[in-house]
């Protein structure tokens, strides 16, 4: 099998994209690490492709990021991440926000594509497929982040949603509270399904617990506080004891809904956990109990990942490898609104 960019970087001990700057930009190295990965180079037998990397030289030195929702401090992390990893490359990045529109999402996707950036980071909104085939073939690779396809056939950095929504329910349940709810976005979203169906999974240990289902048109504080104060209006012991919202904005909203008749004491009446740790839900005034995900280096491994890529198609190995699927482990934070 063809010597891969990688297998450079490994025996020389560098990342990939220190193998690219040496293979295209050699004066931004140390020589040193020329050196070193050039002895690699010889002793691999490693070919690169300039085909693939002519076409590319006509490229912006930029990366295209789509997300779901740019005032979401989630997001805003993630592109933080991406930024500072691409800067050590020598790349900027260009945002784009969905705003949970496929329609806005596949309009980005194709300006990204005619701008010739090097390639392209998406957190899906209702990703097609034809629109990531028409930047692929475009020879533009593509990262998924915050989501996955589920044949694999494009790389991705995820975090375990099922895991996350089990670990939030678990905690609530483990607290000795039996009327859940989940407050979540339209289940057409990828992250509420996988956190609802985790919180599902852990109910399934506690037979007496049940958990309602609270859907709002979209996962921002506004809708939160709407789900907040239809809890409020209900008679006490129509309320659930407990509220896994799926992520920290409903959280904050639901944190303000419930607790403007006065009658709701959170967490005694009603423990309340959301779900990224986004930096604001420590400073709440009942501080936030969360599932963190790690934004920033969501963020930096995605870019991390598509400098993989484009360096393996540079090379353009006879058989080339599958495309990596990167997955983080969900974190419990147990703040004050949840009896922490
Ligand atoms: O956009 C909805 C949610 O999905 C964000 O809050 C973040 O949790 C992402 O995973």
């Amino acid at each position: 099998m063809a010597v891969s960019v990688k297998d450079v970087a490994a025996a020389a001990s560098v990342s990939v994209g220190t193998v690219s700057n040496v293979l295209n930009r050699p004066d931004k190295v140390a020589p040193d690490t020329v050196a070193r990965v050039q002895a690699a180079i010889d002793r691999l037998g490693f070919v690169r492709n300039d085909a693939a990397r002519q076409l590319r030289a006509g490229r912006s030195r930029s990366i295209g990021l789509v997300v779901l929702d740019s005032a979401n401090p989630f997001f805003a992390e993630v592109a933080r991440g991406a930024e500072e990893r691409a800067a050590a490359d020598g790349l900027s990045v260009l945002l784009g926000n969905s705003d949970q529109s496929p329609e806005r999402e596949a309009a980005y996707l194709d300006l990204f594509r005619e701008q010739r950036v090097n390639g392209v980071l998406v957190t899906p909104s209702g990703l097609d497929p034809a629109a990531v085939r028409r930047l692929t073939d475009a020879g533009v690779p593509v990262v998924l982040v915050d989501a996955a396809f589920a044949g694999g056939e494009v790389a991705s950095v995820a975090v375990d949603d099922v895991e996350g929504g089990h670990l939030a329910a678990q905690h609530l349940l483990a607290q000795g509270r039996r009327r859940l709810a989940f407050v979540g976005g339209p289940r057409g979203i990828r992250q509420v399904a996988d956190r609802l169906a985790g919180a599902r999974r852990a109910l399934e240990a506690v037979p007496d617990a049940t958990l309602e289902v609270i859907e709002q048109g979209a996962l921002t504080v506004l809708h939160g506080r709407r789900a907040g104060e239809d809890i409020a209006r209900r008679r006490a012991e129509d309320r659930p004891d407990a509220v896994f919202c799926a992520n920290d904005l409903l959280a904050v909203g639901v944190l303000q809904g419930a607790s403007i008749l006065g009658e709701i004491r959170v967490p005694e009446d009603l423990a309340l956990i959301g779900y990224d740790d986004i930096d604001f839900a420590q400073s709440t005034v009942v501080p936030l109990s969360s599932i963190r995900q790690p934004a920033r280096e969501i963020g930096a491994s995605a870019v991390e990942l598509l400098l993989e890529t484009m360096a393996d198609a540079a090379a353009a190995p006879a058989s080339p490898r599958s495309p990596r699927q990167v997955r983080f482990r969900p974190e419990l934070v147990v703040r004050a609104s949840s009896g922490g």
